[in-house]
């Protein structure tokens, strides 16, 4: 880093004015809540998935405490298909916390944003200084890159210690001055699109790079190198067997998934852990009558799902699986469901 740190702050300004994304559904306001929501929905999903999503969840859910009194399934339903169910579960929490807890008021500072449920520090950042100009850095994965290698950042981020000490570098990069609060939206939204647009993981855009006079990874020749993490996610893989029991009316049987696990709190067909159980849990007479389907795989954060389904078509709905209940399809767009799920059966809901 050459220049002092408020020239770069003024930089990253001057060109998210010029060249940032300044037309997305969450921009162009200071409401909270939409910024909230749109950064939980933006924490592991790309922006144009993200839009037609937002879209209808604010249409369906136009303020906090629409969300705080709507159900949970209600709000997965909304959520079915953008994966990570957590940031849906903890969303419809941290809505009734903003009720009961702050009056329907969203706490104006980081550090108490922080305190509710699902709300980590960078989002906590994010929305403090894009909503009340709170002179805080966020650092999610783009803006971590951004950073080590604009100041060399070289240290070993799977280190606590080394984390720790990103987060006061980055605090060093943010607007000074009288007009600081003024600046720290742009500032913020900034650094999300120098990451997201040029300072890109493989074959940044140094070129078109307001502070490539100032990066020291791009001195150093070899950007890419930033940043520095020596631990990766450790996979592992698991194989389910899901009973798809259909009648001929188009009901299919679905209950709901338990809590902790796979999928928890959304709507699924009966699943085991082997081909025998499944059989097993299929009555003798009707055993003949189930048909094995092309096995596929769904990727988790942690894990590598191998999904294999086996049909069960059936006169009528008169048969029952244990806990759960036959669901036509006119309701199958309202239900949380696991995306792959919702594909299986065919419906076209996002
Ligand atoms: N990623 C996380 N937050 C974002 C935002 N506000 N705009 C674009 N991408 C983002």
């Amino acid at each position: 880093m050459t220049c002092k740190h408020s020239d770069f702050a003024d930089k990253v300004v001057r060109w998210q004015i010029a060249h940032g994304r300044n037309d997305l559904p969450w921009q162009n306001t200071r409401d909270p809540y939409r910024v909230w929501v749109s950064e939980i929905m933006l924490q592991q999903t790309q922006v144009a998935t993200v839009r037609a999503y937002f879209t209808r969840f604010l249409e369906r859910m136009p303020t906090v405490s629409s969300l705080a009194s709507a159900s949970l399934d209600q709000v997965l339903g909304l959520w079915s298909g953008l994966g990570y169910y957590s940031r849906a579960r903890n969303l419809h929490l941290c809505a009734q916390q903003v009720i009961a807890l702050h009056d329907g008021v969203f706490p104006h500072t980081s550090q108490a944003l922080a305190t509710l449920p699902g709300i980590g520090k960078s989002t906590a950042a994010a929305i403090a200084s894009l909503c009340f100009g709170e002179r805080v850095a966020i650092l999610d994965a783009n803006v971590k890159r951004v950073v080590t290698r604009v100041l060399g950042f070289d240290a070993d981020l799977a280190v606590a210690a080394h984390e720790r000490a990103l987060w006061d570098a980055a605090s060093g990069l943010l607007p000074g001055g009288p007009k600081a609060q003024r600046a720290m939206p742009r500032f913020t939204q900034g650094m999300m699109d120098l990451g997201a647009t040029v300072c890109l993981p493989n074959n940044p855009r140094c070129t078109e790079c307001p502070v490539r006079t100032d990066c020291r990874a791009t001195a150093s020749g070899d950007p890419q190198r930033y940043p520095v993490r020596t631990r990766t996610l450790k996979r592992s893989n698991q194989s389910l067997w899901l009973l798809w029991v259909k009648s001929e009316c188009g009901s299919v049987w679905l209950s709901k998934r338990p809590t902790p696990g796979v999928w928890a709190g959304l709507h699924c067909p009966p699943l085991y852990d082997s081909e025998a159980a499944l059989v097993g849990a299929v009555p003798l007479q009707l055993q003949t009558s189930l048909r094995g389907q092309a096995a596929f795989v769904h990727v988790l954060t942690h894990k590598n799902l191998c999904l294999h389904p086996w049909r069960l078509e059936l006169p009528n709905t008169d048969a029952s699986w244990g806990e759960g209940r036959w669901v036509g399809p006119q309701d199958w767009p309202y239900l949380g469901l696991p995306a792959p799920i919702r594909k299986l059966m065919g419906d076209p809901v996002v």
